[in-house]
């Protein structure tokens, strides 16, 4: 039952160690799970079933306009934020519901269609061949900083439209926006300034990329104000580089603890796309969806979350539900229900890069089956703990 969890749990090393233990006791519970941030001291609930996670994921009593919903001081606190960074995070896709949500989905699912995602291919795989060469030539390499790191910067730049002379400066902000350190909200306001600059230049003379498409786009009239088309390139910049980077990263690591779905996949290439699904459900790269609050007291998950607390789905728990698969902690590619996995998200903010991710995956684990077919891991990798963790280096000798 839900007492028998400590208020820090999530952060305990055990929980740490042993993350899938940890959700697969709060899938016992039969209850939310009530836990306190330690920094903010804040109570939320955790749930970790596949069904309660995806009811979570699409209920519209729970989002993320809290301040829509109070009244009194406590909505007063929670509205207007001050620094532009702030403010632009409050106008991302992934902080709004609808109606705001849907609007500026219906703008970018208007410009970055599967027709767009497909273009990538050819510049994907000749950065992969580029990379792989290299790898060979050194004889070592780091999964995470050599392998994984370089495409999605790359690719993202290159959908956006970023010229290439400014590709070094766009890399940095991107690395700092993403640390969310101290240097972010600066970032944050240089980033705005140059793409404020780039933006009026596609305006005046438009080209074939997604800048030029946003600037350009209007549905019935209404078209993405300043701050809209700021807080949209950069929520796809933030929200696809850590999350690619580690689809990599766990996924070589999946494979190379796993010698006989390595040989599987090095036998037949063509096993990559289902690869990638499964990497996803084992280790997927995000352990809790963006928190969420609960709008009015709600029922879920076998008890009640009472209004306006914040509301914790695990994904990695969801995806490890022995409701949903079969042998949940088995890592394997040929698996029929990987399909299941909701690490992506699910309802209304399912990922909007998941196409592109998906193809950046599937390039990368097809060509290094190929061209890599001796890599091995050459000692322990490196990783940040706390929730959500990651891979930092993933030493290989190739
Ligand atoms: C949303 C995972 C790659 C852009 C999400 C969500 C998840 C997720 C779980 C839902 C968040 C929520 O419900 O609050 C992943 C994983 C990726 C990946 C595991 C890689 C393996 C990408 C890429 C891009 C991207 C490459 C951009 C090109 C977005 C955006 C949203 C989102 C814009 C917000 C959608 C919305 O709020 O409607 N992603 N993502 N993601 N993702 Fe991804």
């Amino acid at each position: 039952m839900a007492v028998d969890f400590e208020p820090h749990e999530l952060w305990s090393e055990a929980a740490r160690r042993d993350r899938h233990a940890f959700y697969a006791r709060v899938r016992a519970a039969g209850e939310p799970v009530p836990q306190i941030d330690p920094v903010t001291g804040k109570r939320f609930w955790v749930l970790a079933r596949h069904a309660d996670v995806r009811s979570g994921l699409r209920h519209p009593d729970i989002g993320h306009e809290v301040h829509r919903h109070q009244t009194g001081p406590a909505a007063a606190r929670s509205r207007v934020p001050v620094r532009e960074a702030d403010r632009l995070g409050a106008r991302q896709l992934i902080s709004l519901d609808p109606p705001d949500h849907t609007r500026l989905r219906g703008f970018i699912n208007t410009a970055f269609t599967p027709r767009t995602v497909a273009r990538l291919e050819t510049r994907i795989e000749a950065l992969v061949d580029g990379l792989l060469a290299d790898a060979r030539r050194r004889g070592t390499v780091d999964g995470v900083g050599d392998l994984g790191d370089p495409v999605p910067v790359a690719i993202i730049a290159d959908l956006i439209g970023i010229p290439p002379e400014d590709r070094e400066r766009f890399r940095a902000w991107s690395a700092m926006m993403i640390s969310g350190g101290t240097a972010w909200a600066a970032a944050t306001g240089q980033f705005a300034a140059y793409l404020d600059d780039l933006a009026a230049k596609r305006r005046a003379d438009p080209r074939d990329d997604l800048l030029s498409a946003l600037v350009a786009l209007q549905i019935a009239g209404d078209s993405l104000d300043r701050d809209e088309l700021v807080a949209m390139i950069q929520l796809l910049l933030v929200a696809g580089q850590e999350t690619t980077v580690d689809l990599i990263a766990n996924g070589i690591l999946a494979l190379l603890s796993n010698p006989d779905q390595w040989q599987l996949l090095k036998d037949d290439p063509s096993l990559a796309a289902a690869a990638v699904e499964e990497i996803i459900r084992y280790d997927g790269p995000v352990e809790i969806a963006p928190p969420r609050y609960t709008f009015q007291l709600i029922e879920i998950g076998g008890g009640v979350i009472p209004p306006f607390e914040i509301v914790a789905l695990s994904v990695l728990g969801a995806d490890r539900d022995p409701e949903v698969f079969t042998d949940p902690d088995v890592f394997d590619i040929k698996r029929s229900d990987a399909k299941h996995h909701i690490g992506f998200g699910h309802g209304i903010h399912f990922c909007l890069g998941a196409p592109l991710a998906r193809l950046e995956g599937r390039i990368m684990f097809e060509k290094i089956a190929q061209q890599l077919p001796d890599l091995r891991l050459l000692a322990e990798p490196d990783q940040v703990r706390g929730v959500n963790p990651r891979l930092t280096a993933l030493p290989l000798a190739v």
